[in-house]
């Protein structure tokens, strides 16, 4: 069964570009499914960082088609600017990469609209979105008469298409425009030529995916799904309003890449040692202290796309096990472990007090997050530097309870561990590459949060 799945369990940012990158050694295809250049991913190898939005984090490597369906929301100048950056420092793109022509593509006015509304939730709070155009792209696509996708471009009636679309938007803005702010121009013919030459530098890359992507496990080449932000920013099963507009959480990979579940036999549920986020919207574990300081420093936890200062916080069971579970993760890597050391005690967030009751099921309410006080359980810290560690066995016996901890709580074993940026600072767990280790109805049971 050729398909295998990368993806992030938590508020995003988990290390999947890291991870892409590593199995890509042992795939032929790897596939950007959904999201847009939202994504940030990292990639260090030989000292080079590459950071990647719309691109495949499998592109560093030679010999794989890199793939990104009708299921993300293409900028093609965000594009366009990847490709180059590649290029320039020497890797080769030309024949490797693969653009859907369903994608649908982020236009000026989207970037303005995400500006606008950005903002504008009752109470006054905001998503924090990155500003990349996302959520009106995608609720264009939705709203269907004002989209426009990626194959629209190189239509002959494009320009009538575009001119209609433009006078819609013009109207939509005016409306739109904050009390006393300034009047917001979309100049038609500087966008449309502007999208005609992003067309032109694309062409050679346009095409069909789905039928490629078909072909591909059908014929069992080993295809890599690589996910974007993480499950709990999943627009129908995340912490909403606070989400992205996609569902990157499993459950997106047969809808974005259009491959069923029937050919993916593998999925890599990819956790953070510690929580994480970026943006607006409750973070359960959040340490507004000294902890979150040293998790920030030494995790160097600032956005790769807005470099806004990531949120940090304790790890986290409840929401953790609930978005292995919705992402059908068969094991874990556990990334950043490295960033624990020197802190005397560890805690885990077994359960949720909320009005007085504690639960362990994720709340499915916003409100109900946000009164979530975490119930921890505590482990002892180490205080050995894990950046040079390369095999389990040297790994302090502090950290492999830590970890092994984890997946106890989660129902499914740590087979992959991170210990720096760096490619060579992974290590593979011996005996514990079986996922059927845990068999999918002991899930429940084995779960003690
Ligand atoms: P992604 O969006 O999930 O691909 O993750 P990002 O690239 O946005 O953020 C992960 C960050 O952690 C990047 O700066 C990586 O270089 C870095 N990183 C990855 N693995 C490790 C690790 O094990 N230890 C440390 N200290 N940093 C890591
Ligand atoms: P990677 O792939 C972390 C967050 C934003 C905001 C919310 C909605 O690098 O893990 P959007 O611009 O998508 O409408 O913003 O989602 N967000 C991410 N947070 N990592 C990401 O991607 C993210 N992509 C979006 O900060 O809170
Ligand atoms: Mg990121």
């Amino acid at each position: 069964m050729p398909g295998t799945c990368v993806i992030g369990l938590q508020w995003g940012d988990e290390a999947k570009g890291k991870l892409v990158d590593i199995l890509t050694e042992k795939h032929d295809v790897v596939v950007r499914y959904q999201g847009g250049a939202n994504a940030g991913h990292t990639v260090v190898s030989d000292g080079e960082t590459w950071k990647l939005s719309l691109i495949p984090s499998g592109i560093l490597r030679d010999n794989v088609t890199c793939v990104v369906t009708g299921g993300v929301v293409l900028d093609p100048a965000s594009a366009i600017r990847e490709i180059d950056m590649l290029e320039s420092r020497g890797i080769k793109v030309a024949d490797k990469l693969r653009l859907s022509d369903r994608a649908h593509v982020v236009f000026p006015w989207h970037v303005v609209e995400d500006g606008i509304l950005n903002g504008s939730l009752s109470g006054g709070e905001s998503i924090g979105t990155t500003g990349r155009g996302i959520g009106p792209c995608y609720r264009d696509k939705v709203g269907r008469s004002l989209a426009i996708r990626l194959g629209d471009l190189y239509r002959r009636d494009f320009r009538s298409t575009f001119d209609h679309i433009v006078k819609v938007k013009r109207r939509f803005l005016e409306a739109s425009r904050p009390a006393g702010g300034d009047a917001i121009e979309l100049d038609g013919d500087t966008i449309f030529n502007q999208y005609q030459e992003y067309a032109e530098r694309l062409r050679d890359y346009v095409g069909e995916t789905t039928n490629y992507l078909l072909d591909s496990v059908e014929s069992g080449k080993p295809v890599l799904f690589e996910g974007a932000q993480g499950a709990l920013l999943d627009i129908d099963h995340g912490t909403f309003p606070f989400v992205t507009s996609s569902n990157s959480s499993g459950v997106g990979v047969s809808s974005g890449s259009g491959v069923p579940g029937r050919w993916i036999s593998r999925t890599i549920g990819v956790l953070k040692a510690y929580s994480t986020r970026v943006g607006g919207g409750p973070l359960p574990t959040e340490q507004d202290n000294n902890i979150g300081k040293h998790l920030q420093e030494r995790g160097n936890e600032f956005g790769t796309v807005t470099q806004r200062p990531r949120r940090c916080g304790w790890f986290d069971a409840v929401a953790t096990r609930y978005s292995a579970r919705l992402s059908g993760a068969d094991e874990f890597a556990v990334m950043l472990l490295d960033v624990l050391s020197e802190l005397d005690e560890l805690r885990i967030c077994t359960g949720y007090r909320i009005n007085g009751n504690v639960v362990n099921q994720f709340p499915s309410q916003i409100d109900d997050l946000k009164a979530a006080e975490p119930v921890y359980e505590t482990l002892p810290g180490w205080n050995d530097d894990l950046t040079t560690v390369r095999n389990e066995a040297d790994l302090p016996k502090n950290a492999i309870q830590y970890i092994d901890r984890i997946g106890e709580l989660l129902g499914r074993p740590v087979t992959i561990v991170s210990v720096g940026p760096d490619r060579s600072q992974t290590i593979f767990r011996s005996g514990m590459t079986q996922p059927a280790q845990c068999p999918p109805n002991t899930q429940q049971e084995r779960a003690t949060v």
